[in-house]
């Protein structure tokens, strides 16, 4: 079985970035490639790790559907499985210690369908080939129990260092206990915390208040803002840049 990580929170909070580093961090562990997994329809997670994407699951969808209503063409009489399996592994992009799979654009309307279904359970068979799967979100939930897994052993939902930033959070804690998904553990991470905002009374107040573990804070970090800037991908982030030893910091704590 993969250790699935996945993560929640409001647009601009550090998710891309803070997955590209939770990649980074399983790559240490050297217990194979890492799965990683862009379900954001406005995917980006390939910047942060640095590689180019030739194909998207998205684009597979259509075909795959027609497969399974039967009326398109089975190419050498290949099982549905097999079909897409091949296609899957097109799309698949093999880098150095990890494999990305880009989602792509949502299906049109009304597409709630059997390919929706087929992709979600094909995508827990082919996580179950790695030890870890990393998968980026964009800020809405709802495709959290739509397009992607079911089970998910950490959920990081992360905020950024404000009492309302920190509020929101809590309320997606709530909601997506009440999608009734299968989460083994849910963590808040405050990130982006200039210097002072650590001690400060009421962020702490906010934070305790949510229902929802706190596993600490990440700095902002001139690095980071620098490499976004100049296009660097963070993945390639010095090894002894705070808010990646900081965020290294809480993953060890969290994931076994
Ligand atoms: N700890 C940090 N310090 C400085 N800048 C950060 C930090 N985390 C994220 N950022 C920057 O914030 C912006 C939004 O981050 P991103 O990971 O794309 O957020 P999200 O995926 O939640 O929309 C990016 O420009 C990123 O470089
Ligand atoms: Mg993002």
């Amino acid at each position: 079985m993969s250790y699935s990580i996945a993560v929640a929170g409001k647009g601009g909070t550090g998710k891309t970035s803070l997955c590209g580093l939770a990649i980074r961090y399983l790559m240490g562990k050297k217990r194979g490639p890492v799965f990683a997994v862009d379900a954001d329809a406005n995917a980006n997670l390939h910047d942060v790790l640095g590689v180019e994407v030739h194909a998207t699951i998205g684009a597979l969808r259509e075909e795959s559907l027609e497969t399974i209503k039967g009326t398109g063409r089975r190419p050498g009489g290949m099982s549905v499985e097999e079909l897409f399996d091949y296609h899957v592994h097109q799309s698949l992009i093999e880098a150095n210690g990890f494999d990305l799979l880009v989602m792509g654009r949502p299906e049109g309307a009304g597409c709630y369908c059997a390919a929706n279904n087929f992709i979600r359970k094909y995508m827990d068979k082919l996580a179950d080939r790695y030890r870890y799967t990393v998968m980026d979100n964009e800020a809405g939930l709802e495709h959290l129990s739509r397009r992607t897994t079911q089970d998910i052993d950490l959920l990081m939902i992360i905020s950024d260092p404000s009492v309302r930033g920190v509020m929101t959070a809590g309320r997606i804690a709530r909601l997506i206990k009440e999608l009734g998904l299968n989460i083994k553990r849910t963590v808040l991470i405050v990130n982006r915390v200039q210097d002072g905002m650590r001690e400060d009374p009421s962020l702490l107040q906010a934070i305790q208040k949510q229902a929802v573990d706190f596993a600490g804070f990440v700095s902002a970090d001139d690095m980071i803002i620098d490499y976004d800037l100049n296009g660097r991908p963070l993945i390639t982030l010095p090894a002894d840049t705070k808010a990646l030893n900081e965020f290294f910091g809480i993953l060890g704590k969290l994931i076994p």
